[in-house]
């Protein structure tokens, strides 16, 4: 399983890129907006830090426009993933880029239907947003399962399923026992994917009986 980080904040990239697990980073419009920075500028100092698919969204409506947008995004460097919306006009835009080699995430996926339909325009990743149909009421983690059987029945089929809009640790979780290819990961539920009370407390009972080994008479450590 592939981990990518879900952010446009390269402080956190470093601070999560040095663990050595991250395998890609996705941005959206929202988070480039939230950085506060230039849009080409993060994306170039992002595929510096880590050496794997970095998306960067178009927004461009139309087929035309997104690969006019993706041309010179895709120029920045060779592991920029353009990322397309999941409608007609993006499938049509996800065809061309990968006819060209260009490396295509397709967002904003919510039914199989569509998962199915950006595999078939030739989609690198296709993006499920889990967080936001749990949101719903409905069970995110559903669509993922759903995928990846369907996918599995078609050797045909090489679109990546990168588990998006995740909320929780849980949702990571779930992710893995799917087999999902990836799953991208806001920064601070790394914070707790990494965390465990036994894992702290089983470390201070190992430092303490190593203290007082060394601190015992006769004991040489
Ligand atoms: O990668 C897409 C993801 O960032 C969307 O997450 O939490 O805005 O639904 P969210």
């Amino acid at each position: 399983m592939q981990i990518f980080l879900d952010t446009a904040e390269v402080d956190d990239i470093r601070t999560y890129a040095a663990w050595g697990v991250i395998d890609g980073v996705t941005t959206n419009p929202s988070l480039i907006a939230k950085s506060g920075r230039v849009f080409e500028e993060v994306i170039a100092e992002i595929c510096e830090i880590v050496d794997g698919p970095i998306s960067a969204e178009v927004t461009a409506l139309d087929a035309e426009g997104m690969v006019a947008q993706a041309e010179p995004l895709a120029a920045i460097h060779p592991n920029v993933t353009i990322k397309v919306p999941l409608i007609p006009e993006g499938l049509k835009a996800t065809k061309v880029l990968s006819g060209r080699g260009i490396k295509t995430n397709v967002t904003l996926c919510f039914s199989l239907n569509q998962a199915v339909l950006a595999a078939k325009a030739g989609a690198t990743f296709v993006s499920p947003f889990i967080g936001r149909l749990d949101d719903r009421g409905e069970r995110g983690m559903e669509l993922i399962e759903e995928i990846v059987h369907a996918y599995e029945q078609y050797p045909e089929f090489h679109t990546q399923v990168l588990v998006a809009s995740v909320r929780n640790a849980d949702h990571v979780r779930q992710a893995a026992l799917a087999g999902a290819d990836i799953a991208t990961i806001p920064p601070k539920i790394m914070d707790k994917m990494v965390k465990h009370d036994l894992t702290d407390s089983g470390l201070a009972a190992f430092l303490a009986d190593w203290e007082s080994a060394k601190t015992a008479e006769g004991v040489a450590l």
